[in-house]
């Protein structure tokens, strides 16, 4: 039975004869009138509709006639036996003093006004029946049309910033006459370490680091694998870049992600030396940072490069003065890059003798909280809108 049913019968009707079936009549109108309320503060109204809102609950349950309350008066209170009066006056006045917080002002207060957008507005017939259909009582159907209202447009998307840099990257890497190879995540553990020259007793093989899925198979840690794959696959000369996601055992944190994005560099071909790797470096920064950058390369060491470098970029914040971004130094490291272990260069089936290569790689992720000025690597994988739109 509906609220609406049970009010316009009386108690005797209602087989209600004793204080106890009163006080849990009673205790269920209370539910029921406090559900309507918090529903509608759950879920507020537009602002166009919202005292119109507002006011259908007030008339619901306070009109003075035939409101629930006019009507509950009239049939449970004025027409109550007489031995269940008192109880029945007792139980009415403490509904009628919960029942304050539906007054309109007070509604009007607490109903939360949701924002209109203007862009996403439906045309309001549509929009009332959609909001009559979410709510348990009826809103008065007298919404007229306002042909000036601007049209139903749904909200465009636009590209990830993560995959807007990665993009960047590729289209100036393509420019150069690379092209863009792939391959897969789930990798084995032969071409994610073995095959690169990496010694079973390297940390990153640890647990800690690396995600396996079993003896043999990993989510790959990098997109260097790749890099024998597609050596495999079409021998030197080589030029491609290999973007994608990588995975690390790590813990989420502003500047850790367990996934994130990679973009690896290339180069295969007879006499690339590192002035090729250093030449082709320093143009990709500053295409992507802009002209004033500079880089630097230092000493580093990776199993699967030698010489291994660490590219830094001049501080693109204070212009290589100093500042907190580049911890006073001037500089940003960016990247590891390195000339191809002949050795790797065997294990893709190239001859070392013959040619020789050059590599990199990247963390697109930092590359774009960079570009953009974002601190928090995590942004990027909240999915929230507010975030998402100002790219
Ligand atoms: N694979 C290395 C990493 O993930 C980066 C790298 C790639 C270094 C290619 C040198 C050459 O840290």
């Amino acid at each position: 039975m509906t609220t609406e049913e049970k009010v316009s019968k009386t108690l005797p009707e209602l087989g209600v004869t004793e204080t106890q079936g009163v006080e849990a009549l009673f205790a269920e109108v209370r539910a029921a009138m406090e559900g309507e309320r918090a529903e509608l503060i759950s879920r507020g109204a537009p602002a166009s509709h919202h005292e119109r809102v507002c006011k259908a609950l007030r008339d619901r349950w306070l009109a003075r006639k035939n409101g629930l309350l006019a009507r509950l008066d009239e049939h449970w209170l004025k027409a109550a036996p007489r031995e269940l009066k008192p109880a029945v006056g007792k139980c009415f006045n403490e509904l009628r003093r919960a029942s304050a917080a539906l007054e309109l002002k007070e509604l009007i207060r607490t109903v939360p006004v949701l924002p209109e957008s203007p862009g996403t507005r439906p045309p309001d017939a549509a929009r009332h029946e959609s909001l009559q259909e979410s709510l348990p009582f009826e809103i008065p159907g007298d919404v007229a049309q306002d042909l000036t209202l601007p049209g139903y447009r749904r909200p465009l998307g636009t590209l990830h910033p993560i995959t807007r840099v990665q993009r960047e990257i590729e289209d100036i890497f393509l420019g150069l006459g690379f092209w863009i190879e792939n391959g897969p995540e789930i990798e084995s553990v032969y071409y994610n370490f073995d095959a690169l020259n990496i010694p079973e007793s390297h940390p990153s093989r640890d647990d800690w680091d690396t995600l396996y899925i079993n003896a043999q198979t990993v989510l790959r840690t990098h997109t260097s694998p790749v890099q024998i794959r597609a050596m495999e696959k079409y021998g030197a000369p080589l030029h491609i870049i290999i973007p994608g996601k990588c995975y690390r055992h790590d813990n989420p944190d502003s500047t850790h992600s367990p996934m994130f994005h990679q973009i690896e560099g290339l180069a295969i071909d007879t006499d690339i030396t590192f002035a090729d790797l250093k030449g082709t470096l320093d143009f990709f920064a500053k295409k992507f940072f802009g002209e004033k950058v500079r880089t630097r390369f230092q000493p580093s060491f990776f199993p699967f490069t030698e010489p291994s470098g660490e590219v830094a970029i001049s501080c693109i914040f204070c212009g290589g003065e100093g500042c907190r971004v580049c911890k006073e130094s001037g500089w940003i490291e960016v990247m590891g890059c390195g000339m191809v272990h002949p050795v790797v260069l065997r294990n893709g089936g190239i001859d070392p003798d013959k040619y020789s290569g050059w590599a990199f790689g990247l963390g697109v992720d930092r590359f774009a909280m960079l570009k953009y000025d974002i601190n928090d690597i995590q942004l990027f994988f909240q999915s929230d809108v507010r975030f998402l739109e100002q790219f």
